[in-house]
């Protein structure tokens, strides 16, 4: 039984039907069952259970072979976030596996580190650190950022209003990878053997900067809409003033300085070399399939 945690995100639900294909048994962990309706179907199991709570997902890995995390909580339902999500979470979800005798594949981001000026990457560290201890036969995928998800947020107001809202300059290139792309990476990551105790860094064909996407998800969304620049002064005061209120939002805010001015450029990465044969889906191509229709 291979336990995807995360299995109604982005990434979760291109990579559901690749293990079902390869005839693995799949059970869907999600905190409410009715999001997993649309991957409900041969082989695949649906089990209600929140990351944060340490006995309710020892309850959902019973009989786990393979566990997959590729949940976050940067954002999203639930009061979410990473130190709870990502860092203690995915260390319930180690320590269940560790009980069962189960493998881990752990998704998590190029440039994790104790340091990164984004506290999901740090969390995502801490999280790879615990699956290291853990003595759980592991493999880490980190990946740059899902154009899928970022043609997402650009495109809900697009098309209800005619605006993209770009966080920053919006001139700082971004590396951007497909989210089908990293499903398929990862299910190679559950089922071959080989790749355990690895770290597969992974990324797109294409460096973009915000700018650059607007106008992707424009020319894919076959609509033409007015870029809004949200400033620096700005994010950076929202970040100070919405810290005790709405901490989601100072979060988000942080993490969109950081992105408007690190270097997040990245290449295909050693994964496409360890892992030949993967899909190489560009930007272009990602959004086609996404918003035309
Ligand atoms: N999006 C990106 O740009 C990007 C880039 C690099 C790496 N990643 C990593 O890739 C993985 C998948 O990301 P994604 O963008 O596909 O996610 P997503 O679409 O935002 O979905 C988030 C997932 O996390 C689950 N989740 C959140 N909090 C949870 C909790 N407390 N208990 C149980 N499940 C919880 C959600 O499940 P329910 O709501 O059903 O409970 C959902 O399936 C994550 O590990 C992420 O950090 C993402």
């Amino acid at each position: 039984m291979i336990v995807v945690a995360g299995g109604t995100g982005t990434l979760g639900r291109r990579l559901v039907p690749l293990l079902t294909a390869a005839g693995l048994p799949v059970r869907v962990l999600t905190r409410d069952p009715a999001q997993a309706g649309s991957l409900a179907g041969p082989g695949v199991e649906v089990t209600r259970a929140d990351v944060r709570d340490a006995a309710a997902v020892g309850r959902a890995l019973r009989g786990a072979a393979t566990v997959v995390s590729a949940v976050h909580g940067f954002a999203g339902p639930g009061g979410v976030s990473p130190a709870s999500v990502d860092r203690a979470g995915n260390a319930n979800l180690i320590a269940a596996a560790a009980r069962e005798g189960a493998g881990f594949v752990l998704v998590s981001v190029v440039g994790a580190g104790p340091d990164h000026p984004i506290g999901l990457f740090r969390a995502k560290h801490d999280a790879e650190e615990t699956l290291r201890a853990s003595g759980v036969p592991w493999t880490i995928v980190r990946a740059t950022a899902f154009a899928e998800t970022w043609a997402t947020i650009m495109a809900g107001p697009l098309r209800a209003s005619g605006t993209i809202p770009v966080f920053g300059r919006g001139r700082n290139p971004i590396n951007f990878v497909s989210a089908a792309d990293v499903a398929a990476l990862t299910a190679r990551a559950v089922t071959d053997p080989g790749l355990r105790g690895q770290v597969l860094e992974f990324g797109g064909p294409d460096n973009l900067t915000f700018d650059d996407l607007a106008a992707a998800v424009q020319e894919a969304a076959a609509r033409s809409g007015t870029v809004r620049h949200i400033p620096r002064p700005a994010l950076r005061t929202m970040s100070w003033l919405a810290a005790p209120v709405r901490p989601a939002l100072a979060r988000q805010a942080r993490a969109a300085l950081a992105m408007d001015t690190l270097d997040m450029t990245f290449g295909p990465g050693p994964a496409r070399q360890t892992c030949p044969g993967l899909p190489e889906t560009s930007v272009r191509q990602a959004l086609k399939e996404l918003l035309s229709c």
